[in-house]
């Protein structure tokens, strides 16, 4: 069912940050699909992670204009909030992977920390220009800034203090404290959302479901840090996508909200599942089973042991609730990437290789 524009007479007018990466996408179609009078301006510098396929069947929406830039840009953003009549942010945009922020962490600190400064600036600048609909400045943040769990702690809420261990979380950590000071200072509109590790279509290959659903397919041997038992709460980006809009028609500004799936898993509990369902849907894998190929590596320095959410308050106060389990969400995501082997394949470029290849060294040995 299509909707109205929820807040009544005008459709609103979005500046999606991020857009052409893997959470951006996923929740730019939900929200053309679901409220196709509103406008979309998707704000991405197409990084090695943003990819224009992506939004392909897109461009020639009317309402939706895509923009290749950069979040740091300040003389842009403004352009962009003034030109189009930007009453929302929704703000994705990000560098996301942990392994790369240990790496090379100056991007992370650059494009989260001073991209999100830039980008709350410039609303800031352009927050008494806008006439219809409430303002909302929307920071898509993670779990990841409250560190990490002992198996017997209960699981994050919105009142855990931040204790970021790695270069990206702690970027996120940041950015979500300037968020929040725009709104005590200011009294900008912002709203912070804290969710868990997401899996689902388009996700890029260097994250753990994907990279596994695509080395199976290959049948290249399966990473897993340490001893397995790093444990993650998944969630279908889909979920995700459907909690960021209930937080957008009813979430108070100034407020946090914590985001998650309930299914805490450990990483080798998830890679085997992700291995019984491939070689159940898979026709023709090199290696069968696919179990085979799973290959203990290096531990990840500083890696957090447990994350899990409480989301609790998301459901009582707003009455979002997450629909996919974790089989069905996995089976969905296994089925994507065999369905889909000419999204992935350029993706897995001469660059990617160098960051793999400094990353694992040579596990084919
Ligand atoms: P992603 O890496 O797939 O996509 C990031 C997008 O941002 C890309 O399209 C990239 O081109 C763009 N981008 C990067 N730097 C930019 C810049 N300086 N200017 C403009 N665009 C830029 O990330 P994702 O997994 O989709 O995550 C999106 C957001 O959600 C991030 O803020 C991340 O911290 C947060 N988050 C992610 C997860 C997860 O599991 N993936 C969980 C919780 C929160
Ligand atoms: P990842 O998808 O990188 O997300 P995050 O680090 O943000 O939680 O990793 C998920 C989990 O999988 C994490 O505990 C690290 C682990 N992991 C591996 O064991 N092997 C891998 O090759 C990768 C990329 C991750």
């Amino acid at each position: 069912m299509v909707s109205e524009s929820f807040s009544g007479a005008s459709p609103r007018r979005f500046l999606i940050t991020g857009g052409a990466g893997f959470i951006g996408s996923n929740f730019t179609h939900h929200w053309c699909q679901n409220y196709p009078g509103d406008r979309i301006v998707v704000l991405d510098a197409l990084t090695y992670a943003g990819n224009p396929q992506n939004l392909a069947d897109l461009k020639t929406r009317e309402n939706f204009h895509f923009v290749k830039g950069n979040i740091c840009d300040r003389a842009l953003v403004d352009e962009l909030l003034k030109t189009e009549k930007i009453d929302t942010i929704i703000h994705f945009a990000a560098e996301s992977h942990v392994d790369r922020s240990i790496l090379a962490p100056d991007a992370f600190i650059q494009t989260n920390l001073v991209g999100t400064f830039t980008l709350l600036e410039a609303f800031r600048r352009h927050f008494p220009r806008i006439a219809n609909n409430s303002p909302l400045f929307l920071h898509v943040s993670t779990d990841e800034v409250y560190g990490s769990l002992n198996p017997e702690d209960p699981p994050f809420t919105e009142t855990t203090p931040y204790a970021p261990n790695s270069p990206y979380s702690a970027s996120k950590a940041g950015s979500d404290h300037l968020a929040r000071s725009y709104f005590h200072t200011y009294k900008i509109p912002t709203i912070i959302t804290n969710c868990s590790n997401n899996y689902g279509a388009y996700h890029f290959p260097e994250k753990l479901i994907p990279l596994m659903c695509i080395n199976i397919l290959l049948g290249k041997p399966l990473p897993v840090y340490g001893d397995g038992q790093n444990v993650r709460d998944w969630l279908y980006v889909l979920d995700h996508c459907r909690a960021l809009e209930t937080v957008i028609q009813r979430g108070k500004p100034g407020e946090m909200y914590n985001i998650g799936g309930n299914n805490e898993v450990k990483n080798i509990d998830l890679v085997q599942m992700l291995c019984g369902i491939m070689d159940e849907l898979a026709p023709d894998l090199p290696v069968r089973p696919s179990q085979q190929l799973i290959t203990f590596v290096k531990d990840r320095p500083g890696h957090d042991r447990r994350y899990a959410i409480d989301a609790t308050k998301i459901k009582t106060e707003l009455g979002w609730t997450p629909a996919v389990t974790i089989e069905a969400g996995l089976r969905k995501t296994v089925q994507w990437y065999l369905n889909n082997r000419h999204w992935w394949q350029p993706l897995l470029s001469e660059e990617y290789q160098n960051y793999y290849q400094q990353l694992y060294g040579n596990l084919d040995k």
